[in-house]
């Protein structure tokens, strides 16, 4: 038999492609991997096809707990919205997803990895740099990119292995995980027609939403959700509960143009019912609790962090380094926030904090507060005075040069 090569397995066409393909053009006893990250899909009908099509051995790998913990709340953390629209639900599982492949390939004493991106996205850039920082010495494959397979192959090839195609030709090409959903490829590639109904399955149409808002709150500890509605809940749960209260009043729909690595421009939709909710929250709660100069400067650092984070440098060392500003900079980001759903429409409508840098008696526009008014003018002298200077100086200059009448 030839050399063990562990393969993220989907349950798909392109990647039961694959099983055969490494089989026949390989001779490679393959290793079939399925890691849930929440995505919902049938994952135990993966297996069983992985089964039928012979693999070596076939893995799966609940990662749901740790997929939060260790990569949706680190996103929280850093307000993560990739081009400011998208959660960056696809671009947080692909680290996760690689390095239990490599923990598998190691344990298995395989020699190779590999996965089924094409060569035009950023999935490729993501599983490869993952893959090559963790396990540099075993070699890693795209056969969909590198082998040049086109999907009418695939479906040739298919049929002559007995491989499944599913008559209904699929309309979208879906990826998923607990923090949202991409729908991509078919209707939607055109950019300027709103996305078919058919398109979603998580949120429902704003219309069809209910007539009454719904309210929720959600409280946090030092950065991430600890509680819903008062309720302490751990960390999967929390997701999933949002998920399905912003879902059913039709909040989370994305449809935006993202600028991938390789340069395309793509029109994604997406559907990232909690990410839009708790997002919203813990930003609006950081900037109760946080200084200006730390709300003004954590934005630079955590546009930085989720650029790495979707251009798949999750275990780039610089992101680590943001990491480690981030975690101090939420130790008094705890408090709860309110917000109200209805429509498709989201809105902070109240926050509070033990932590809270936000005082009712400084802000208000009674005259006999605690803010000395007074000190307003003299801060008012200095900071205004290059400004002034620099006007006062422009006037003369100008008035100066003014042209002469001609006699
Ligand atoms: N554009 C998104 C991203 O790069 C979604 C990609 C979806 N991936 C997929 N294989 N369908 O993160």
């Amino acid at each position: 038999m030839g050399e063990k090569l562990v393969l993220a397995y989907s349950g798909g066409l392109d990647t039961s492609v694959l099983i055969k393909y490494l089989q026949e053009r390989n001779n490679a006893q393959v290793i079939t991997v399925t890691v849930d990250v929440g995505q919902q899909e049938d994952l135990m009908g993966a297996a069983e096809k992985a089964k039928k099509l012979g693999v070596f051995k076939h893995y799966h790998i609940d990662a749901k707990d740790e997929f939060v913990t260790n990569y949706i709340f680190p996103a929280i953390k850093a307000n993560g919205l990739y081009e400011g629209k998208y959660p960056i639900s696809t671009a947080l599982s692909r680290p996760l997803i690689a390095k239990k492949m490599v923990e598998i390939a190691e344990k298995e004493g395989a020699t190779g990895l590999v996965h089924g991106c094409t060569g035009r996205g950023n999935d490729q850039v993501r599983f490869d740099i993952t893959l090559g920082s963790l396990a540099p010495d075993m070699k890693i494959i795209a056969p969909v990119r590198d082998w040049g397979l086109t999907r009418e192959e695939e479906i040739e090839y298919a049929k002559t292995k007995g491989i499944p195609v599913s008559t209904a030709a699929k309309m979208f090409s879906i990826d998923a995980s607990v923090w949202g959903r991409a729908i991509e490829c078919g209707l939607l590639e055109d950019a300027s027609q709103e996305p078919p109904a058919e398109a979603y399955l998580w949120t429902v149409a704003a219309e069809k939403a209910p007539d009454k808002p719904e309210y929720v709150t959600i409280q946090f500890e030092a950065g991430v959700p600890v509680a819903v509605n008062g309720k302490k809940m751990k960390p999967l749960d929390i997701i999933q509960t949002v998920n399905e209260i912003a879902g059913k009043n039709g909040v989370g729909r994305i449809d935006h143009i993202e600028d991938r690595l390789v340069g395309i421009k793509s029109r994604e939709v997406y559907e990232c019912p909690a990410a839009t909710v708790i997002l919203e929250a813990h930003k609006d709660l950081e900037k109760m609790v946080m200084t200006r100069n730390e709300v003004l400067f954590k934005a630079q650092v955590d546009a930085q962090w989720v650029f790495l984070a979707y251009a798949g440098l999750w275990v780039d060392p610089l992101k680590d380094d943001l990491d480690a500003f981030i975690n101090k900079s939420q130790e008094n980001v705890t408090g709860e926030v309110r917000l109200k759903l209805f429509k498709g429409g989201l809105q902070v409508v109240g926050r509070s904090s033990p932590m809270s840098l936000y005082d009712k008696n400084l802000a208000n526009y009674n005259i006999k507060t605690s803010f000395n008014q007074s000190y307003s003018k003299g801060f008012i002298e200095l900071w205004g005075l290059q400004t002034r200077m620099y006007n006062a100086l422009k006037q003369s200059t100008t008035k100066k040069r003014k042209p002469t009448k001609k006699a």
